[in-house]
C-alpha cells in the first residue's frame, strides 16, 4: 500500500441506473494506471477532507482506466453527494493507489459471486478475473428492479454473460433470490463472496454457513452499515505524540485526536475499511467495527479509531 496520491480525470460519466453514476478515470497524459487486483478499491478525495472507497469493477487485465459505481445514497455524509454533484467529464480529482481487503481466494474450486445492488461492483471485477484464469465461477446479482440495478447491459455483453444469473425483486412477486439454486452444487472447495446492504449480506452470509461453508470460505465487504455512534466520554493518551483528549459522547477517536492537531487518517468512518486501525497499549477497546474479526476484537490488542469507544475510562494507543 502506498500514501501517494494519483491526479485522475473523468473520461466518461455515465448514468447506470436510477441514482447510479459510473466513472471511467483515467490518467490526465494517458499514462496507464497501477495495476490492481480483483476486489480492490480506491479512495476517491472529494474535497474539504472527505475521503470514500469505491471498488473498481472493471477487468483487472486493462490498467488503462478504473471504472467506479456510485449509488447517490439519500442518508450520505456527503460522500456520494459529491461525486455526483462535483465529478462530471473533464474534472480532475485525486485518488489512493488500488488497495485490495476483498481479494480472491487462490484456489480451483467454485467461486460463487453475490452482489446485492450497487454491491456488484466488486464482483464484475472478480469475474473477469476468474474468466481470465478459466476457473468455475457463478455471478448473481440481485436487486429491487432491473431499474435500479447498474451494469446490468454490460454484464449481458460481457465475455461472461453465460455465467451472470439476474434477480430482480419486482420480476419475482417481490421474492428474494433462491438461495437454494445459488448455492446448489457447491462442494467444500467452493468459496462464496458477498457486497451488499448489510441485511441482504448477513442473509446469504447465514445460508452459506447453514449449508456448510467454512468461516474460511465465505468472503465478504461491507459497503454500507450501521453504526453505532456515540456513549460516554472518556480519555485516551496516544502515547507516541504524547498526547491526550478527552473524547466526547458524541465525537469519535479519530475526531477528537484530530481537534488536538494530530493528523489521523480516516476513509470510510464507519468501521469497514480499516484505515484508522491502530494498536491498543492499555484499555478495553469498545468494537464497534465490522474490520476486525470476532476473534481479532477479543484480542483487544487493536482497534478501528473511526468509530470504535471505550469500555474502560481511559485508552492507551500506539499513536
Ligand atoms: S476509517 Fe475505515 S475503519 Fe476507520
Amino acid at each position: 500500500m502506498t500514501d501517494e496520491l494519483l491526479t485522475v480525470v473523468v473520461r466518461k460519466r455515465e448514468q447506470q441506473a436510477e441514482g447510479v453514476v459510473a466513472l471511467e478515470l483515467v490518467d490526465p497524459q494517458g499514462n496507464p494506471l497501477p495495476v490492481f487486483e480483483a476486489g480492490a478499491h480506491i479512495d476517491l478525495h472529494l474535497g474539504d477532507n472527505l475521503v470514500r472507497q469505491y471498488s473498481l469493477c472493471n477487468d483487472p487485465a486493462d490498467s488503462s482506466s478504473y471504472r467506479v459505481g456510485v449509488l447517490k445514497d439519500p442518508n450520505s455524509r456527503g460522500g456520494s453527494i459529491a461525486v455526483h454533484d462535483t465529478l462530471h467529464e473533464g474534472v480532475e480529482l485525486q485518488i489512493s493507489a488500488p488497495r485490495n481487503l476483498f481479494p480472491l481466494a487462490q484456489t480451483n474450486g467454485r467461486s460463487v459471486l453475490i452482489g446485492g445492488g450497487i454491491g456488484v461492483t466488486p464482483m464484475i471485477a472478480m469475474a473477469y478475473a476468474l474468466q481470465a484464469a478459466g476457473k468455475p465461477f457463478d455471478l448473481w446479482y440481485c436487486g429491487r428492479s432491473r431499474a435500479s440495478c447498474a451494469f446490468v447491459e454490460d454484464l449481458q455483453n460481457s465475455p461472461f454473460a453465460d455465467h451472470v444469473h439476474f434477480h430482480f425483486d419486482d420480476e419475482n412477486d417481490g421474492k428474494g433470490v433462491d438461495l437454494d439454486a445459488v448455492f446448489a452444487g457447491s462442494d467444500s472447495d467452493a468459496h462464496m463472496y458477498t457486497c451488499g446492504p448489510a441485511g441482504f449480506m448477513e442473509w446469504v452470509m447465514s445460508t452459506a454457513a447453514a449449508k456448510g461453508f467454512a468461516d474460511a470460505n465465505i468472503h465478504k465487504e461491507f459497503f454500507q452499515v450501521e453504526v453505532e455512534t456515540g456513549g460516554e466520554a472518556f480519555e485516551v493518551y496516544a502515547e507516541a505524540s504524547d498526547v491526550t483528549v478527552t473524547v466526547g459522547p458524541d465525537e469519535s477517536i479519530a475526531q477528537a485526536l484530530n481537534r488536538a492537531g494530530m493528523k489521523i487518517k480516516v476513509s470510510c468512518e464507519q468501521g469497514t475499511c480499516g484505515t484508522c486501525l491502530c494498536d491498543v497499549i492499555e484499555g478495553i477497546p469498545d468494537h464497534r467495527d465490522v474490520f476486525l474479526t470476532d476473534e481479532e476484537k477479543e484480542d483487544n490488542d487493536q482497534m478501528t479509531i473511526c468509530c470504535s469507544r471505550s469500555k474502560t475510562p481511559r485508552l492507551v494507543l500506539d499513536l
